[in-house]
């Protein structure tokens, strides 16, 4: 389907849970936030039929978050029946990595292709600080293990200035000898950190200036909104993911659905359009589907310095 801009809307991005087993500091306030309940949330049927109708209009790539998409009860048999739809080619996660290690097998199984593992440091009390709780052993665990039984895997690092910028030649490093992607993304104002995301800040040219050895590579895939670079003679490759320093949305090839049933054509963008009173009023969703297309903007507000109010963690990234 191709919207007004000529962006052809192939990939739908679908949050499972707005629940999480951490709290990072960057994703959620100090206290948390008010999860919804469990009638508000889709149920794994009801997200079904909403990714069987994106299909139907081209939707080729599907990617599951959250929150934590491993912490919803379900989450297995549901990727089996996403499996299950033949013209869907893809299908992907998004994690922080902390379940992975029991689950990666099972994860495989049931027909999921790859993992994005969030990883923003390779120190075990600075992650358990930035987490709020989280272990690192579990996470690189979980990593090694969806390497082995066959997941692909990508490491996305959010720059932040407190955390980790004396920390980016070691996560450089990781792609040397590992055949995974390793990414750097800018952290972004949404909801509630607005002031902690400008003052942690970290644009990803600070990787370039750090790692002057990397040299640039061609996207393989041009809707990514990552460049990529390499290091000479590495087996992974570095992506950098710069929605603030380096703006992508003229190639934006994705809508988000949220885990309430929302739709929204822009992550940046508090546009929403509600599914689930249509859903479980029986009413056919195609028209609205097509609608959150044709209002899907030009580009996001953020170079206007507007932020959005709903937290990422009931959005997913
Ligand atoms: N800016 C950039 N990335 C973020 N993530 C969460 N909050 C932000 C933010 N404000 C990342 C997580 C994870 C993905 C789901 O989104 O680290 O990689
Ligand atoms: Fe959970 Fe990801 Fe938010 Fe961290 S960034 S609290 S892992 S949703």
């Amino acid at each position: 389907m191709i919207d007004r801009f000529g962006r052809d809307i192939n990939y739908l991005r679908v949050s499972v849970t707005d629940r999480c087993n951490f709290r990072c500091q960057y994703c959620m306030p100090h206290d948390g936030v008010k999860t919804m309940s469990h009638e508000d949330l889709l149920s794994f049927e009801e997200m079904f039929l909403v990714i069987h109708q994106f299909v139907s209009i081209g939707v080729k790539k599907v990617r599951l978050t959250g929150g934590e998409p491993l912490v919803r009860k379900g989450i297995l048999g549901f990727i089996q029946s996403l499996s299950r739809i033949n013209a869907l080619e893809d299908i992907a996660l998004t994690t922080n990595g902390a379940l992975l290690k029991p689950m990666a097998a099972d994860l495989k199984r049931c027909g999921l292709h790859r993992v994005n593992v969030s990883l923003d440091t390779l120190k075990p009390d600075r992650f358990t600080l930035l987490t709020r709780g989280g272990n690192l052993q579990d996470v690189l665990d979980g990593i090694s293990e969806a390497r082995s039984v066959g997941l692909k895997v990508k490491l996305n690092c959010v720059l932040n200035k407190d955390i980790n910028i004396g920390e980016i030649a070691d996560f450089v490093k990781l792609s040397r000898y590992w055949m995974l992607d390793v990414r750097f993304i800018e952290l972004m104002p949404i909801g509630e950190n607005v002031e902690y995301a400008i003052k942690n800040f970290v644009s990803t040219q600070e990787v370039l200036r750090q790692c002057p050895e990397l040299v640039s590579i061609d996207a393989i895939d041009p809707s990514s909104p990552a460049r990529y670079y390499q290091l000479p003679g590495a087996v992974g490759k570095v992506g950098l993911i710069s929605p603030l320093s380096c703006n992508f949305c003229s190639d934006c090839n994705r809508l988000r659905l949220t885990p309430d049933g929302k739709l929204k054509p822009c992550l940046h963008n508090d546009m929403e359009i509600d599914l689930r009173s249509p859903l479980r009023n029986g009413e056919n969703i195609m028209p609205l589907i097509l609608e959150a297309i044709e209002v899907k903007p030009e580009k996001h507000l953020l170079d206007q310095h507007k932020t959005i109010v709903r937290q990422m963690s009931q959005i997913g990234g």
